[in-house]
């Protein structure tokens, strides 16, 4: 096994666990969850994103070390074009991901203690916008990576 294929499984797996994560949120537990009434539905979001966004920390450090790390063996010159629209991509993604952590994750995390569910519907809605934009692009940059649609 060469390190290039170390560090392409390692990335791929990052990705598998994030962009999958989301696609569950989005797809299977969203629509489970709007069946239950705010108290409990509030609850179970903070406690299931306290969860999962704690490893989405993990699987973008080992999205970007190793991404970066597959860029530097062939030099950023040398990269296709795809590579640079991913790395791109990659890191607008995880700023999005951050904008959540320190806004309305906090916010969710605050109402839920307070039982302001107004609030806490909020913050949620917000957060749900911005993991549907992650999805979105985390689809498209596979899409790019493995459709050559970017050289
Ligand atoms: C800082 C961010 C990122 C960098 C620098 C980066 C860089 C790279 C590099 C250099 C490869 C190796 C390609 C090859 O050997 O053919 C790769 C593969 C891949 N990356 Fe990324 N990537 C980043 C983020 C992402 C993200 C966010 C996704 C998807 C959500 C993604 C999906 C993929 C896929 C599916 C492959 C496999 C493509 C293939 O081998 O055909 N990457 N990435």
């Amino acid at each position: 096994m060469k390190l290039h294929h170390f560090l392409l499984f390692i990335h791929l797996a990052g990705v598998v666990v994030w962009v999958g994560g989301m696609a569950f949120a989005h797809f299977c537990l969203r629509p489970a969850a709007l069946a239950l009434p705010p108290a409990q539905r509030l609850g179970l979001w903070r406690a299931v994103l306290g969860c999962f966004f704690r490893i989405v920390w993990v699987a973008i450090a080992v999205i970007v070390v190793s991404g970066f790390a597959m860029l530097l063996e062939v030099g950023f010159a040398q990269a296709p074009r795809s590579w640079h629209v991913m790395a791109a991509i990659g890191l607008l993604m995880a700023a999005i991901f951050a904008s959540i952590w320190f806004g309305p994750w906090r916010a969710l995390q605050q109402a839920v203690a307070a039982e302001s569910w107004a609030q806490g519907a909020q913050a949620l809605n917000l957060i749900r916008q911005r993991v549907t934009l992650n999805l979105v692009l985390g689809t498209l940059t596979v899409a790019l990576a493995t459709l050559g649609l970017a050289y």
